[in-house]
């Protein structure tokens, strides 16, 4: 069968079914996993709460329709010019042809156009979400290796990992580093925007709906970059009325026999004072405010649980929990430790 050179019609039916199914899959894909998504991908961008992040979707969602077209049409033509004008058993040598002007220019202009229609929503879109916009609430976010510092200076309150924001109002961020370049990144709400020492860069958005949203830092800053993680928690008005009365409020000091007296005395003589400050007992600034610590989750930005079990071995050596950590190992016995456990357990 030397001269029989046609595609056989199974192996030309089979590809093009691959292409249709590849090309619905594509074209379905928005709809029908992608909504499934944030449960196991709580990352995922493609589920926005937020103004600015659907904006940023609806681009994506644009492009993605001119992929498929462009897709469709290239393959389409494609399979049809190699099946159309094969080689047949007889057939004459192909015949040089030179140009075609109308196709030149057809295809110059084609992409052309999709790249304008592509462009300049994008560019609407960057300068949008680029404005300045001055907000319900201002947001002062400090990037440090490796934790994440929050400020509220219209509410006089600084934590730490875990940022609270209230629904339905817009927040203003300014965005800082303590250290080295890091880029603040909740998924859900916005891109990415770095934070740079010595400048202050700005971000904004309004979370429209409420739940507990992972952030992470997402710029390459060292040994636990990876580790530096922070949660978004928006609450009605009303919980983040509370919640800011409670970080405001001052915790009621140990009574005097307890365990978390002896835990604060220790606190008090230990290196610990140096770095963290708890109003009215230390004042440190180059690590987390544990003030309010005990209303917090998690501990070390985000890698353990905030509980006895986990605070414990961080505080006697955190360099072995946490890569790089520069909290420092202290030498606490474990009754030391179990004290101190104790006192920052009052701390809420
Ligand atoms: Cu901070 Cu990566």
């Amino acid at each position: 069968m030397a001269d029989r050179q046609r595609l056989p019609f199974p192996l030309a039916f089979a590809t093009m079914a691959a292409m249709a199914i590849l090309a619905l899959v594509v074209v379905l894909g928005p709809d029908v996993s992608w909504a499934q998504v944030p449960q196991d991908y709580p990352q995922t961008t493609l589920e926005p709460r937020s103004e600015v992040g659907r904006s940023i979707d609806q681009l994506l969602d644009n492009i993605v329709v001119w992929v498929i077209i462009i897709f469709v049409v290239v393959e389409t033509a494609l399979v049809v010019t190699v099946l159309r004008f094969r080689r047949r058993p007889g057939s004459p040598p192909a015949k040089p042809i030179h140009g075609n002007t109308a196709l030149e220019i057809g295809w110059t202009l084609a992409p052309a156009i999709i790249l304008a229609f592509i462009a300049v929503p994008t560019v609407k879109t960057i300068f949008e979400n680029a404005k300045t916009t001055p907000g319900d609430i201002t947001v002062r976010v400090i990037g440090h290796q490796w934790w994440w510092e929050f400020q509220y200076p219209g509410l006089g309150v600084i934590t730490a990992n875990e940022l609270h924001l209230p629904v339905n109002k817009t927040v203003s961020f300014e965005l800082e580093s303590a250290d080295v370049i890091h880029s603040f990144w909740v998924p859900a709400f916005a891109g990415k925007k770095d934070l740079i020492p010595g400048r202050t860069n700005h971000l904004w958005f309004t979370p429209d709906g409420t739940g507990t949203f992972p952030g992470q830092c997402a710029e390459f800053c060292g040994a636990s970059h990876a580790n530096m993680m922070f949660k978004v928690i928006v609450e009605p008005q009303a919980e983040f009325d509370a919640w800011v009365a409670q970080q405001k409020a001052p915790s009621p000091p140990p009574d005097s026999t307890s365990l978390a007296a002896r835990g604060l005395a220790i606190y008090q003589k230990s290196q610990c004072v140096a770095c963290h400050m708890i109003d009215g007992v230390s004042y440190g600034v180059l690590g987390p405010n544990l003030t309010k610590l005990a209303t917090r989750s998690t501990i070390a930005s985000g890698m353990f649980p905030n509980d006895e079990a986990h605070l414990k071995p961080w505080i006697q050596n955190a360099p072995a929990k946490k890569p790089g950590s520069l909290m420092l190992k202290m030498d606490l016995s474990d009754a030391d430790a179990d004290a101190v456990v104790a006192y920052l357990r009052t701390r809420r």
